[in-house]
């Protein structure tokens, strides 16, 4: 049996081809091994979306719909996340959106039975970014949006709170780039949320944020 790679040893890093656009980022993250996550789910969810986007959206990682049509937000939570931006003023097709984890995380009961959202752990969070590294580093959008718990971590480190921070501006330096940041709720969250209507007003209001600064 092969040697089991230490946990604290995942990363994407020798993946990531250097000085690369976003096309061949694309591809090399197509054949990432860099954590376990590739190996159940169906194949990676690279970020897409306008190339020169002012603003770059990022998630948690791709759900079932993702996993199955390769491209990120195209499920329920991103048909949300569409609404409540084109709401806030921010054109979806102006943007690029992608996750902090490329591959789908799940635990399933059987085969052929549903397939469940897992969180991923810090440790696949960090071993994946690199990828968004190099993405922000291609893409150099004048803010970022921050959607939920896993991207505010993997961005701005484990103590990261939604609740303490969202709806609010945040200057960082992230990967030796000065960054602003709005964090929010992740439409996920909107979506299992007891009062939808309320959730979903909360999400558009932080996103009035981001549209005041890119105006
Ligand atoms: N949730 C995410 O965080 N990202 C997606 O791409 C889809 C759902
Ligand atoms: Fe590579 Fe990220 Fe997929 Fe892990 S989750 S295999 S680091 S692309």
């Amino acid at each position: 049996m092969p040697a089991k790679v230490p946990e604290d040893a995942y990363t994407a890093e020798p993946f990531v081809p250097d000085g690369a656009g976003l096309d061949e980022l694309r591809k090399a993250a197509a054949g990432c091994r860099g954590c376990p996550l590739h190996r159940d789910a169906t194949q990676t969810v690279f970020g897409a979306g306008n190339p020169h986007a002012r603003v770059m959206l990022v998630g948690e990682q791709p759900g079932d719909q993702e996993d199955r049509q390769g491209k990120p937000f195209v499920g329920p939570a991103g048909k949300l996340l569409d609404r409540a931006l084109a709401e806030a003023g921010i054109d979806p097709a102006q943007a690029y959106v992608t996750n902090a984890v490329k591959h789908f995380k799940f635990t399933q009961a059987e085969p052929k039975k549903r397939r469940i959202h897992k969180a991923p752990s810090l440790r696949e969070m960090t071993a994946c970014g690199p990828w968004l590294a190099a993405e922000l580093a291609v893409v150099e959008p004048e803010l970022i949006v921050v959607l939920g718990a896993t991207a505010g971590k993997a961005l701005l480190g484990s103590s990261f709170r939604v609740t303490e921070v969202r709806g609010t501006v945040l200057e960082r330096e992230i990967h030796g780039r000065e960054e602003r940041l709005v964090p929010t709720a992740h439409p996920s969250s909107v979506l299992r949320s007891e009062d939808r209507e309320s959730a979903f007003r909360g999400l558009v209001s932080d996103l009035r944020t981001a549209a005041r600064i890119l105006s």
